[in-house]
């Protein structure tokens, strides 16, 4: 992470972000804001998965992790604790509840998740439901068998967990698909990967569609890619939270870029 690109934008985003919906012209993204981004109820299945965040914290055991750096071919092989990955990797609770808030507000019938890690993100991403379903890929075998087995505890049936580098599993999952209804990009964060990723899922969206970008500000690559994304034309609406940028393709939608506080 490029600290002081990240911090240098943070100070931005407080002093240009709407709170609370104020200024919002957009009935959609006023709409958004309140219910989903603004939104604090809990539930059920949000401290089952944080109990597994909580011993995942706790768990000293050591594992292997192929460290596949901005999608270099050439893997680094590590020791290290599952505590540690996990206090470095995984989304925070009020970020990875937002993932939950959004499926559970447009029902995403399939949806990829391009870096599993432990599977935190991808249970809020899928356990709103039960007749939805995630595919989510992850490169290093060893994290992506501690997902399966969380995924395992909680009986999340509707994840499909897949091992693999993006570059080779992402082309796979989409071939068996008609469409895809939410992408979360939260793995590989250089530019021309996350573009790249981004131009492959394009052909499968709908009207409906929604893609999620995760650290659009690690570095001033990622920032880029999220400049470039905003002006595509097919992207209609677009919302800066810092930690993630929210993609839209509705056509009824003007085209409008929307930062907003959460
Ligand atoms: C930031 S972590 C994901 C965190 C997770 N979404 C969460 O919040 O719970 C990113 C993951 O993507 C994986 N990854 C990074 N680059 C990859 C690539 N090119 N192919 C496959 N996996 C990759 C890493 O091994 C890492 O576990």
């Amino acid at each position: 992470m490029n600290y002081l690109h990240a911090i240098y934008h943070f100070i931005r985003h407080l002093l240009q972000s709407k709170k609370g919906g104020h200024g919002v012209h957009s009935p959609f993204v006023y709409q958004l804001i309140k219910e989903v981004i603004d939104n604090t109820d809990q539930y059920y299945v949000f401290e089952d998965i944080e109990s597994l965040r909580a011993k995942l914290l706790l768990t000293e055991q050591e594992i292997i992790v192929e460290d596949l750096g901005a999608g270099s071919r050439t893997t680094k092989k590590n020791k290290r604790t599952i505590r540690s990955i996990a206090k470095a990797a995984l989304k925070p609770k009020k970020q990875a509840q937002l993932l939950f808030r959004l499926g559970n507000h447009f029902q995403p019938e399939v949806a990829i998740e391009l870096g599993t890690s432990f599977g935190l993100s991808s249970l809020y991403l899928s356990q709103w439901g039960e007749k939805n379903k995630l595919i989510t890929i992850e490169g290093c075998h060893n994290i992506a068998k501690v997902a399966q087995l969380n995924f395992q505890k909680l009986n999340a049936k509707n994840i499909t967990s897949v091992i693999g580098e993006f570059s080779q599993q992402l082309p796979i999952a989409l071939k068996q698909l008609d469409k895809v209804d939410l992408v979360y990009f939260d793995g590989n964060h250089t530019e021309d990967a996350t573009i790249g990723y981004f131009e492959q899922c394009l052909p499968y969206t709908t009207n409906e569609s929604i893609f999620i970008f995760d650290d659009i500000y690690w570095s001033k690559g990622m920032t880029k890619a999220w400049k470039k994304i905003k002006i595509n034309k097919r992207v209609k609406v677009t919302i800066d939270l810092f930690h993630f940028g929210l993609v839209f393709f509705r056509n009824e939608q003007t085209k409008e870029d929307f930062t907003v506080y959460h």
